[in-house]
């Protein structure tokens, strides 16, 4: 099969030693050596979250999956949860919440602007009964970075529980998991991390903990409980549940070791200034970018098409002529946007600038 140079928003162009791994013989998934290798990858994974109080748990699955569990078990015993939406992916955990429980409450804002956590404090003022909060920290669907840190200190204020998707932020964005008051955090090996999909890494902090064990949440699998006690009463030989995928674990935690090599801040530097180089390449190439500078996502970036060249035509010029594949538009935003996705190995200038050109290419031959 043609292999197309991957630009679109996870998963991207990975580092061949990160793949290796994938292709070395299978290995048990218990027994002393693998908790030990096991128990550094939690490490290093504590240490992208910023925390020293958080439980790490790797869901074996696709972000959702971990969304899932993290959902389901605070809130799948039917209690009220209030998601914060500006995008796809905010809707996603709407969905998700829906499934759980009936008392689903929205805060939204339109696709392209930041949340505003002053809706967050007015909500939360007027509805004490709301003790879980939903937000996604980079909406994918858009480019646009949520503030957090400020969405963080009104759970806090009102003692609400923040549940937070940073499956296309974690590694490429600054997060704090303790000092911003997160409860639990969910990402995926296959955006920042530059790894192939199947491995969700779930923090859960002490507090969302006595929540989830005060509950009656349903399911085994996605329900917290049951990691928990694996890891509790099976600590020493199986500290999972289920088998665990032993290759990309591997490849995990050589991506973590990379990371701290080049230093998590310097990492979410390289992000911001690639974010910069790209904004700066879209516009000269005459696109009006989706989120403001001021909201932009360091790792995803949406312009909208023009009369110039319509979406599908500059999507499929980019791939038959340049053999190189970027996002379009998701959901109420397809047809108006394309995406490009510059996270973990592709947050360089190796990769944006020959896809600054091959737009470019297109674009000259469109008009
Ligand atoms: C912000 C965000 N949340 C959730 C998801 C879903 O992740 P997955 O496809 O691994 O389930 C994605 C995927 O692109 C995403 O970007």
């Amino acid at each position: 099969m043609r292999h197309y140079r991957l630009m679109i928003p996870g998963p991207l162009e990975a580092e061949p030693e990160l793949l290796a791994p994938l292709s070395q013989p299978l290995r048990a998934h218990y027994g002393p050596e693998w908790v030990s290798e096991y128990r550094e990858v939690l490490k290093l994974l504590k240490a992208l979250f910023r925390s020293e109080r958080a439980e790490i748990y790797p869901i074996v699955g696709p972000g959702s999956a971990a969304l899932d569990a993290a959902i389901g078990s605070v809130s799948g015993d039917g209690s009220p949860i209030l998601v914060l939406s500006n995008g796809f992916f905010g809707e996603r955990l709407r969905q998700i919440a829906a499934s759980y429980t009936r008392e689903v409450s929205l805060i939204t804002a339109e696709p392209g602007r930041p949340l505003e956590p002053e809706r967050l404090e007015e909500e939360l003022a007027h509805r004490p009964e709301l003790k879980t909060v939903a937000v996604v920290q980079g909406e994918t669907s858009t480019g646009v970075l949520n503030p957090l840190e400020e969405i963080g200190k009104i759970c806090r204020d009102h003692q609400a529980l923040l549940l937070v998707d940073t499956v296309a932020s974690l590694g490429g964005v600054p997060l704090e998991f303790d000092a911003w008051g997160i409860g639990l955090c969910v990402s995926s090996t296959q955006k920042c991390l530059g790894l192939a999909p199947g491995l969700a890494p779930l923090a859960v902090s002490p507090e969302a903990w006595q929540r989830i064990e005060s509950g009656q949440s349903p399911g085994w699998y996605l329900n917290l409980r049951t990691w928990k006690r694996f890891a509790t009463e099976w600590g020493d030989s199986h500290p999972h549940p289920v088998t665990m995928p032993t290759g990309l674990m591997r490849a995990l935690q050589l991506s973590l070791t990379g990371i701290f090599a080049e230093g998590l801040e310097s990492c979410w530097e390289r992000h911001r200034r690639m974010s910069a180089l790209i904004r700066r390449g879209l516009r000269d190439l005459g696109f009006e970018l989706l989120a403001a500078d001021e909201c932009a996502l360091p790792t995803v970036t949406a312009v909208r098409v023009d009369r110039r060249i319509s979406a599908s035509e500059l999507l499929s010029r980019l791939k038959r002529e340049h053999n190189l594949l970027i996002g379009g538009g998701l959901g109420e935003l397809a047809g108006k946007i394309v995406r490009i996705g510059h996270m973990g190995p592709t947050a360089s200038p190796e990769q944006i600038l020959p896809t600054l050109y091959a737009l470019e290419q297109v674009l000259r031959t469109a008009e």
